[in-house]
């Protein structure tokens, strides 16, 4: 076990608490990644004590994981527009960076009011692509991690902490 889940609960209040700071009367839209992001965002957006709106976005990659190709597309896009809105991108993790690198441009493009990136977790060491991170919850030691919505081949989501896997896999 790397984060127990009182941690995680204690650093979540935390984020929760610079979000509803940050964002009073700002109505920001949080933008949650799936689909690791779910477990996190559920639990942030009940940490914030402000009106705020809720969305999702799902990225996944040409030619297997993000990991190996490195290429980055949209499968499933928000449901509403970003345009004039206070948007902060919800992430599970920022390993190479290039997923939030992808998504940071694109959202960009949609021109809204301003655009954050808050990740629960911070694999420093992996970075490839250099990216602005606004709200970290955790800097981690280089492990493939699981648990709190973080998968390995799509188990361990459901676990209630941040755990590193054994074997770990290659990639
Ligand atoms: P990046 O594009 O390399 O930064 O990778 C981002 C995505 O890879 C994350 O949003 C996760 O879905 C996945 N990922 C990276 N590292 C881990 C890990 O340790 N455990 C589970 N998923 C990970
Ligand atoms: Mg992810």
């Amino acid at each position: 076990m790397l984060i127990t889940p009182e941690e995680i609960g204690e650093r979540v209040r935390e984020l929760g608490q610079s979000l509803s700071r940050d964002y009073a009367g700002k109505d920001p839209l949080l933008v949650g990644v799936l689909k690791g992001a779910v477990v996190f965002m559920a639990d942030l957006m009940r940490a914030a004590d402000i009106p705020l709106a809720a969305d999702f976005i799902a990225v996944g990659s040409y030619g297997g994981t993000t990991r190996s190709s490195g290429v980055v597309k949209i499968t499933a896009d928000l449901s509403v527009s970003i345009e004039e809105r206070h948007v902060v991108i919800v992430e599970d993790i920022i390993d190479t960076g290039r997923t939030i690198g992808y998504l940071k441009r694109n959202l960009e493009t949609r021109r809204p009011a301003s655009l954050r990136v808050m990740a629960l977790l911070d694999k420093i060491e992996r970075r490839e692509v250099e990216v602005e991170l606004d709200y970290v919850g955790f800097t981690i030691p280089n492990h493939f991690v699981v648990g709190y919505g973080l998968d390995y081949r799509g188990r361990y989501r459901n676990l209630p902490c941040v755990a590193v896997l054994e074997e770990e896999p290659r990639g």
